[in-house]
């Protein structure tokens, strides 16, 4: 974890980061003083050939050369309405990260850039520049011979105005906050892009206990003989072709006693998908390590919520099992019987994930869920309609779905809803059973989300399709390449809205 300090002057660090508008890089010319006369001249010098122009996503370093207690000046363009603070220090990240600086003073002083904070609301406006930073600064373990140390910024002092001092509280507030999102985050991405043979269901339970501990939460582990007393069929057909059993987990936090509301946020934990017997074609099938992103997504989510002691209460379901093809794996045409007493015509084994998924969510109900969100990295479909920029929903409840794509707005994650007309039901009827698991090529996206729909009984529902967004193959803003924790901020943004 990093420690942070507040102060009204920059004391000494590697690195000074400051962040500038548009405006005061213009003021410059008149004279005002930025950051340093000498300093300045440079950076007057850089806007002049274009090496650093007056936009968001401009980045500009100055070595100090002993003018100032930092060796190292950073300089970033935010807005100044302050949006776009996240990519602003994102980009700024990138220059601490390669100029090594694991110690930082951040000036937020100026009048500017205090009233763009102010704009954004302050608490908002740091935590956002914070997140930028250090979800940007991620790195994925590397597993060479020679360990690889990664690199950490470890601390951080804030420059702050009088103003601003006599706000330190809020600014710690959401300090805080950021931190927190952070290693919620970095433990969604840690899970994602471990390789199948290093993640297994057993592991992943393993690790969920880890959380659930360290959290003083309760949890439990359904090994593959409780999950067939509770005729999980979904889970157990998915499983059945491993010598990796499945595991069904579920992490309770109570935050909120007098409440009788319940989320249950269910999440897609398939450490490994090959498909099964329709197996994946080669090419990039290694992705697939990713494919419990969901699980990923909701155990970040409740990390960050009991963490933060939010009031509400929580269950996060993780319905996992590796997709493998074997003498004893599903086959197609396979009519299995899930929890619910629903049963399913298996036209397809790689459309697997709403099959544990169709579990999952019994489960959450079963323990009480009043409320169900589901992430998942369910089909390629959603990348065919959005590519790699929005996660598709599809809901049964208007209300809930203005919810999440208010708390998507918040975290800068983007939600985008599919349609879901009754029609596209009949996609996935069967002559066999109550629903086949593949409706064909046809709105993919929509009736795999319909099809978990089918078990959420009367409860409002949003099912969040993160085939695009959970895994990339190129870094972008905030985002690494590899394994991007999508959807832990904005799963607590939208539990945490009511707690302030
Ligand atoms: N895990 C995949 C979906 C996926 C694809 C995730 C690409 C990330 C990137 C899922 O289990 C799957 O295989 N879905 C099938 C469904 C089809 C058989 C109905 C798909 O999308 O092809
Ligand atoms: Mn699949
Ligand atoms: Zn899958």
């Amino acid at each position: 974890m990093t420690t942070y300090k507040y102060e009204d002057i920059a004391s000494e660090a590697e690195g000074l980061l400051v962040p500038v508008t548009a405006s005061e890089l213009e003021s410059m010319k008149e004279g005002q003083v930025l950051v340093q006369p000498a300093i300045d001249k440079q950076l007057q010098q850089m806007l002049r050939n274009g090496v650093l122009k007056a936009k968001v996503g401009n980045t500009a370093v100055v070595a100090s050369l002993g003018l100032l207690p930092q060796q190292v000046v950073i300089i970033t363009v935010i807005d100044e309405s302050g949006a776009e603070l996240r990519e602003a220090f994102a980009h700024a990240a990138g220059k601490v990260k390669s100029n090594k600086l694991s110690t930082l003073a951040i000036d937020i002083s100026s009048p500017a850039v205090a009233g763009a904070l102010q704009q954004a609301g302050t608490r908002y406006g740091v935590k956002c520049l914070l997140e930028g930073l250090k979800l940007a600064l991620y790195e994925r373990q590397v597993l060479k011979k020679q360990e690889q140390s990664l690199f950490a910024v470890n601390h951080i002092s804030f420059v702050l105005s009088d103003e601003q001092l006599k706000q330190k509280s809020l600014i710690e507030a959401a300090v805080l906050e950021a931190e927190y999102m952070t290693v919620s985050v970095k433990l969604a991405r840690d899970l994602t892009n471990m390789s199948g043979n290093e993640l297994t269901p057993e592991r992943l339970a393993f690790y969920a206990e880890e959380v659930a501990q360290k959290l003083e939460l309760d949890i439990e582990v359904l090994d593959e003989w409780s999950c067939a007393e509770e005729e999980m069929g979904g889970l157990l057909g998915v499983g059945q072709g491993s010598v990796n059993p499945p595991r069904m987990i579920v992490i309770h936090y109570e935050g909120n006693p007098e409440s009788d509301e319940k989320w249950g946020l269910v999440g897609k934990g398939i450490t490994f998908d090959t498909g099964g017997i329709s197996l994946k074609p080669a090419a990039g099938m290694e992705d697939m390590i990713s494919d419990m992103g969901g699980a990923a997504a909701v155990l970040g989510a409740i990390h960050a919520i009991a963490s933060m002691n939010v009031k509400a209460n929580v269950l996060a379901v993780i319905p996992t099992a590796e997709n493998m093809p074997s003498d004893r794996a599903l086959k197609p045409g396979d009519v299995i019987r899930t929890m619910s007493g629903h049963t399913v015509e298996v036209v397809n084994t790689d459309a697997e994930g709403r099959l544990v998924l169709a579990d999952g969510i019994s489960t959450a109900i079963k323990r009480g869920a009043t409320k169900l969100i589901d992430v998942a990295t369910l089909t390629g479909a959603v990348l065919v309609a959005l590519g790699t920029e929005a996660t598709g929903a599809v809901t049964n409840n208007m209300a809930l779905m203005e919810e999440v794509i208010a708390a998507s707005e918040k975290s800068g994650e983007r939600v985008w809803q599919l349609p879901a007309y009754a029609e596209y039901k009949k996609l996935i009827a069967s002559d066999v059973a109550d629903l086949k698991n593949s409706g064909g090529r046809h709105a993919g996206s929509i009736t795999a989300g319909l099809f978990i729909g089918h078990f959420v009984e009367d409860k409002p529902w949003v099912h969040l399709d993160v085939a695009g967004t959970a895994y990339v193959n190129k870094p972008r803003r905030w985002e690494p390449k590899g394994a991007t924790g999508v959807m832990v901020r904005t799963l607590y943004e939208l539990i945490a809205e009511k707690d302030r």
